[in-house]
């Protein structure tokens, strides 16, 4: 099928009292945030093994401008040649699931899930319970609707990659974004030493999430910013290896997470495949990854959420509608915070 997120429901689903039909946003071809439209489409069916969420929150990402434009090219091998494979937006999702698939165990219908569903910017998404963690109960839909990427993508970086510790001297490049916002908080968590870049009306913004010293990307470079630090987790900017090796130590590990303005056609993997070369050849520890959701990475995240540790800044909150606007605010730098679309 070429559109699995515009499936037609079976008559099984109908009779148990879900509408054959919801409302998305979506776009039926590459473009920009301008071709967002909200409209009524076919609900989808989950799969066998997949599960039907009624979305009640979902975070808005980065991702999404790449899933707009269908750039860098290289990811369109995936996303669809010509034209988007799925055209509704949204990855990260909570919500309560409402149907399951023949062959789904473990999950029941009533459970309070989230994670990552593409297609989440609609009244329902399917997702594989996989991708899915309960929800507990002390926590909102809207905040956990901001973990299945931005707050696992920061997790993977500071935990899994970067291996911070108590005391380290850790350099948060992007520090004012969905993701960055977890990761300051996440290495202040550990006990680390955190300075943040990012632009200068959001300085405040990253010093209240736990940084210690924040600077603004366009007034410093890093060769400004004094120490040698023993993590760098590089969330944005795009900045050439040999600038980032410099501010690390001896044997300090870079964590390159992502940073727009690579180019139309590579995206800037060039970087990520240049620090694969060079790793085995010198002490410093030079990684990238690719997040991949999974029910036990949510549910720890959950517990730091649970716990106090981490608190996603939310700065709006907005129904379909709005994806649009959340979208153009997101590429003006405006936002300083999530934004959490609320079908
Ligand atoms: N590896 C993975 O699996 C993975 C997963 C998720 C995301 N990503 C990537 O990670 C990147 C960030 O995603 P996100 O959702 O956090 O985006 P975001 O919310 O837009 O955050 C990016 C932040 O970086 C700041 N920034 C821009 N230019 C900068 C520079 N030169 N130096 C320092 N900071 C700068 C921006 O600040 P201003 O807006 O104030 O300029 C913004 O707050 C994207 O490239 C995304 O594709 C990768």
């Amino acid at each position: 099928m070429d559109d699995p997120t515009h499936t037609t429901p079976e008559l099984g689903a109908i009779e148990h009292g879900l509408p054959a039909t919801m409302r998305a946003a979506s776009r039926r071809a590459y473009g920009s945030a301008a071709d967002v439209v909200v409209d009524t489409v076919p609900r989808p069916e989950p799969g066998a093994d997949e599960v039907l969420v009624k979305v009640t929150a979902a975070g808005l990402d980065r991702a999404t401008l790449h899933l707009l434009d269908g750039k860098p090219y290289v990811a369109r091998a995936a996303l669809g040649l010509r034209r988007p494979r799925r055209t509704i937006l949204g990855q990260q999702v909570a919500g309560e699931v409402v149907a399951l698939g023949a062959d789904v165990t473990g999950v029941s219908v009533g459970d309070r899930v989230f994670g990552t569903a593409a297609g989440s910017y609609a009244e329902y998404a399917v997702a594989k319970p996989s991708t899915l963690a309960r929800t507990p109960e002390e926590l909102t839909d809207e905040d956990a609707s901001t973990l299945g990427v931005s707050g696992i993508t920061a997790h993977e970086a500071v935990v899994g990659q970067g291996k911070v510790r108590l005391g380290q001297h850790v350099l948060v490049l992007g520090a004012s974004g969905a993701v960055g916002t977890y990761a300051v908080q996440l290495a202040t968590h550990l006990g680390a030493h955190v300075t943040g870049v990012c632009s200068a009306t959001k300085l405040e913004l990253v010093r209240g999430l736990g940084a210690e010293r924040a600077f603004d990307y366009r007034a410093s470079s890093l060769a400004d910013l004094g120490s040698a630090f023993d993590v760098i987790i590089d969330i944005a900017g795009n900045r050439r290896l040999g600038e980032l090796r410099s501010a690390l130590t001896p044997d300090g590990a870079l964590v390159i997470v992502g940073g727009e303005g690579g180019g139309p056609f590579l995206g800037g993997i060039q970087r990520n495949l240049f620090a694969a070369v060079t790793n085995p050849f010198t002490r410093q520890r030079l990684q990238w990854f690719v997040s991949m959701p999974t029910t036990e990475r949510c549910t720890r995240l959950a517990e730091l959420l649970t716990a106090g540790s981490i608190q996603p800044p939310v700065d709006r909150r907005v129904g379909l509608e709005g994806v649009r606007g959340g979208i153009e605010a997101m590429q003006r730098g405006e936002l300083r915070g999530h934004v959490i679309v609320c079908p």
